[in-house]
């Protein structure tokens, strides 16, 4: 999707040249002079339009306006939340339409720039198309969008980094949407890879051995079953000083869960394919990064391999040891998440980081706690949770957080090791964090129980992106004021805002180093 900004009225956004043309109308609408501004003003007078976000009027051949489509959108208060709506439903109007590619979107002077940055990450997320699997790729047919705002100047910072955002959230999208075939632990490792091509990122992919080498106990037991050989994927972004800590983002990257030895049932068991996610928004944040270029340091963590049932797979009640020196009873081979996030947290203890955010889809408790809304926060850290929890209200990428009492992990005890990676049904969520939190201590932590906002179910089955968007604007808050970046290694030209390729034939999948 290719982004535009531009300075406009509504009378000069009626003669843009354009297959569709969007009017965010919000309740307090200003009337202007034009045709266009006539037709809207009446539109609403008469009760046609209704001004409540997510109410859709259209239009045809409208006189006075160059698209022959035009849909008034009303848009409420014209905050964020309302611009979201109003763009996703009448996104969603205009996709089905096989000829509608240039799209242009009127935002009302009293908007803001959060309100731009919602429309521009609505109307790709309401036309984005998955492909890479399709023997013969559609590709999204809205393939550039034209925002229109009174003040383009001013609301371009905001418009960057939402495009920036996209771009993450895309990726994001592409490498939780390929199912476990396409996806592999070896792919996400060649996708990491690819990263690295942008500027200030650096990527090293460990294999088995190196992992061994580590004594990642827990890791290798998830993987023991698995003809696929892990990856340990280590990203850095270095936009600050070396002296200066980085935050931490550490992706859980299960590319299938079949539940291991402890299988799960069938039904819908191929939603296991998501179960990397996590390890996806990490990908997606630096892809953000690396076009945002601020002025911070980030390391992304991934462990990444699947968890299968085999000969040779971990069994209930083996004690293995972490890379912390902790002995984990595995009680039940599906609740692998943890046992291979714990490894990944002692291994952030090297890079003596300023706060440690691990990302997961890790418990089915956490979707009947949250349902798809908010992921689930968890932090002992009180000004960290509050810096997530902003950061989602910031960007529509919303969470929530739940408690860490003690007394939650006493189901954790158990007669045979440190730990058991399983307590009750009751309260799974929080057992689950309680269980990472053991192999946290030496850094301000927090998690993001993703297992409800990752991915839709349904007619709409798909990769969310999420939480992309929250953790772009976490990272991006934590850059000193003023800041610079220091000087990239490689020579930092400029990206090429191409619009994202879509449309790969199967046969072409091997070019998981292709950067999208
Ligand atoms: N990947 C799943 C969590 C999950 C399940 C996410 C369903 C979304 C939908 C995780 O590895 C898992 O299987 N967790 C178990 C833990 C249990 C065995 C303590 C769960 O939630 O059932
Ligand atoms: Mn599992
Ligand atoms: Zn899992």
């Amino acid at each position: 999707m290719n982004f535009e900004l531009k300075t406009a009225l509504l009378d000069n956004a009626a003669l843009e040249k354009l297959d569709a043309l969007i009017v965010l109308v919000g309740t307090n609408f200003v009337p202007a002079t034009g045709r266009l501004s006539d037709l809207v003003q009446q539109a609403v007078k008469l009760g046609d339009l209704d001004t409540k976000a997510g109410k859709l009027l259209q239009l045809y051949a409208t006189a006075g306006v160059t698209a022959p489509r035009l849909v008034l959108a009303g848009a409420g208060d014209l905050s964020a939340h309302h611009i979201r709506r109003a763009v996703l439903g009448a996104v969603a109007t205009l996709k089905p339409a096989k000829n509608v590619k240039k799209l242009g979107i009127w935002i009302a002077p009293a908007a803001g720039a959060e309100a731009v940055a919602a429309a521009v990450c609505a109307v790709a997320d309401a036309s984005y198309v998955y492909t890479t699997t399709m023997s013969k790729p559609q590709g999204r047919t809205i393939s550039s969008s034209l925002l229109m705002v009174p003040d383009a100047q001013g609301m371009k910072p905001a418009f960057d980094r939402a495009v920036a955002t996209v771009r993450g959230i895309e990726l994001a999208k592409e490498w939780g949407n390929r199912p476990a075939n396409h996806a592999t632990p070896n792919l996400l490792g060649q996708a990491a890879k690819a990263l690295a091509k942008l500027p200030r990122i650096k990527c090293d992919v460990l294999g088995p051995k190196q992992v061994a080498k580590l004594g990642m106990g827990s890791f290798m037991a998830v993987a023991k079953g698995s003809q696929e050989e892990l990856r340990f994927i280590v990203l850095s972004y270095s936009g600050g000083t070396k002296a200066e800590a980085p935050v931490v983002l550490v992706g859980k990257g299960i590319t299938f869960d079949t539940g291991g030895i402890s299988i799960k049932p069938a039904a819908d068991m191929d939603e296991m394919k998501f179960d990397m996610c996590g390890a996806a928004s990490v990908l997606g944040t630096f892809r953000a990064l690396g076009e945002l270029q601020p002025a911070i340091n980030v390391v992304g963590l991934i462990p990444t391999c699947e968890n299968m049932p085999d000969g040779r797979a971990v069994k209930p009640g083996d004690v293995v040891t972490s890379m912390s020196g902790q002995t984990i009873e595995i009680l039940n081979t599906d609740a692998e998440g943890r046992l291979v996030l714990c490894d990944a947290l002692t291994y952030a203890e090297r890079f003596k980081p300023r706060a440690v955010v691990d990302i997961a889809t890790l418990t089915g408790a956490c979707v009947i706690a949250l349902g798809a809304v908010r992921s689930g926060l968890f932090s002992s850290h009180d000004e960290l949770a509050a810096q997530l929890q902003a950061a989602g209200e910031a960007s529509l990428d919303l969470c929530w957080r739940m408690p860490l009492d003690d007394d939650y992990a006493e189901g954790l005890k158990t007669n045979f090791a440190d730990v058991a990676n399983v307590a009750g049904r009751a309260g799974g969520s929080i057992t689950a964090a309680k269980f990472l939190q053991r192999f946290a201590a030496k850094f301000p932590w927090a998690h993001l129980d993703i297992a409800g906002t990752a991915w839709k179910s349904g007619a709409a089955k798909g990769s969310t992106g999420r939480p992309v968007g929250l953790l772009v604007n976490y990272v991006l808050g934590q850059v000193k004021p003023d800041a610079t970046p220091v000087p990239g290694v490689k020579p930092t030209k400029p990206q090429a805002r191409k619009p994202v390729k879509t449309g790969k034939p199967v046969a072409k999948l091997g070019h998981a180093a292709r950067l999208p």
